[in-house]
């Protein structure tokens, strides 16, 4: 398994370009199957969680074309298997996100149930209950989820809770289904308005999206369309918290600043200078950090996605910070692995207090999850001396070239693949 190695202390200086979101990507590619017309798309990050969703369509007899400039072409005009096996969705809970558009298109899918997941439970039995109540005869047999309806029926439907994948699965059902569908309590990510941007230009009739009511006028059919991808929110942030940790100055490009609101206020009140136009971001750091306390929420607020890396800023921050986690239950999974390092964290429940220390020291640490291994790698950057981050394929799952894009601004980050280390 391929492993980082990391000479902590370099300021970061320089440019970066912002990749486009994996998590508005996801949904995205799964929404080629509603339609039998090709769908062009741009800004597509090249990460191991994309190919996956790429080979689980071409399981089903999606033609996809990938470019090596970010862009895919998807065909689902013969779709030939209605089926997401468990090898490829217990690597990638997002391949639930097929159960919709299956259904929606074809009146049939046999989808896996994802396992359990490191950060917690995650169950989809939301989108079960959505999909229940557009009408589908809904089972769970063998481990899989088989859903079956002649036409889906549009209905009202409120989740128990806010869901990201649910609302999108929920959404791209409804388009196609007969009549008017609302979707109460719906997630509003930045990620899901994206999804639906694609989705009208389809030839779908939906409002308000963005806000927690969503309307939904099924059609009989969508169209071909093309579609650039948002910018991903959650890789900007990583970067300036690395710079928070680091010091130094970094200008984002292809950025969506308005999509971060809640985490620039809070890089903003640990001491970072930021500056915003409509597609870029310039950050400097030039103090210690100061402590900031959040709560994760659904969006507009602190993102989840979010929590790890703050949490390696806070490691080295001046005075006591609080973060509530309120999202998983068990997404504080880098807090073992950041006191090796030296991190002074306490964890009670939801909450983890970390008391800020002047610096943190180099180890060999190992990752857990997508979010966590960022966190590691920012610390590492921070930390005097040197620094090893294991099992790092979490980190191919949602970031593009992350140590390039890293060494780039100055970082002394390389890649030791597998055979190198044996
Ligand atoms: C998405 C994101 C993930 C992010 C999360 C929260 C993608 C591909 N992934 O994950 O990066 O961390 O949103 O912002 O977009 N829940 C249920 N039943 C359900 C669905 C969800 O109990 O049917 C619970 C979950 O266990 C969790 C909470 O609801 O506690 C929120 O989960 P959800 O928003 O669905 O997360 P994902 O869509 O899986």
């Amino acid at each position: 398994m391929d492993k980082l190695s990391i000479t902590g202390g370099r300021r970061l200086e320089g440019e970066v370009t912002v990749s486009g979101a994996k998590n508005a990507a996801l949904p995205i590619l799964c929404a080629s199957l509603l339609s039998s017309d090709t769908i062009a798309l741009s800004n597509v990050p090249a990460l191991n969680d994309i190919g996956t969703t790429l080979r689980l369509l071409g399981q089903m007899g999606v033609r996809a074309e990938r470019g090596n400039d970010g862009t895919v072409s998807l065909s689902a005009a013969q779709v030939s298997s209605l089926e997401a096996p468990y090898e490829l969705v217990k690597t990638m809970r997002a391949s639930i996100l097929v159960l919709g558009p299956l259904v929606a298109r074809f009146g049939e899918a046999r989808v896996s149930l994802p396992g359990g997941c490191a950060i917690g439970q995650r169950p989809v039995d939301q989108h079960i209950k959505g999909l229940a109540a557009l009408g589908a005869d809904i089972r769970i047999e063998h481990g899989f989820v088989i859903a079956k309806a002649k036409r889906l029926k549009g209905a009202s439907i409120r989740t128990d809770m806010v869901t990201v994948t649910g609302t999108e699965n929920l959404m791209m059902a409804a388009v196609l289904a007969e009549g008017q569908t609302v979707l109460e309590n719906a997630a509003r990510e930045p990620e899901i308005s994206d999804l639906a941007e694609l989705l009208i230009k389809m030839g779908a009739r939906i409002q308000g999206h963005g806000t927690d009511r969503i309307v939904i006028d099924g059609v009989d059919t969508l169209h071909g369309a093309s579609h650039r991808v948002v910018a991903d929110r959650i890789e900007a942030g990583t970067f300036l918290c690395a710079v928070g940790a680091t010091g130094g100055e970094i200008m984002l490009r292809h950025a969506a600043p308005d999509t971060m609101g809640a985490l620039l206020d809070k890089l903003q009140e640990a001491g970072l200078q930021i500056e915003c136009g409509t597609d870029w971001i310039r950050c400097a750091m030039r103090q210690r950090p100061k402590a900031v306390g959040i709560r994760t929420r659904e969006y507009p607020g602190f993102p989840t996605d979010m929590q790890a890396q703050l949490m390696a800023l806070n490691c080295i921050a001046d005075g006591t910070a609080v973060m509530v986690e309120n999202i998983f239950e068990n997404r504080f999974m880098h807090v073992q692995e950041l006191g090796r390092m030296g991190a002074r964290i306490d964890i009670d429940g939801h909450t983890a207090v970390v008391t800020g220390i002047d610096s943190l020291s180099g180890a060999t640490v190992m990752a857990t999850d997508l979010r966590a291994s960022a966190s590691l790698v920012i610390a590492g950057l921070a930390a005097k001396g040197d620094t090893t981050v294991e099992r790092i394929y979490h980190l191919d799952r949602g970031y593009e070239r992350m140590e390039q894009k890293l060494c780039a601004i100055g970082a002394d980050i390389r890649r030791v693949r597998a055979q190198e280390a044996a």
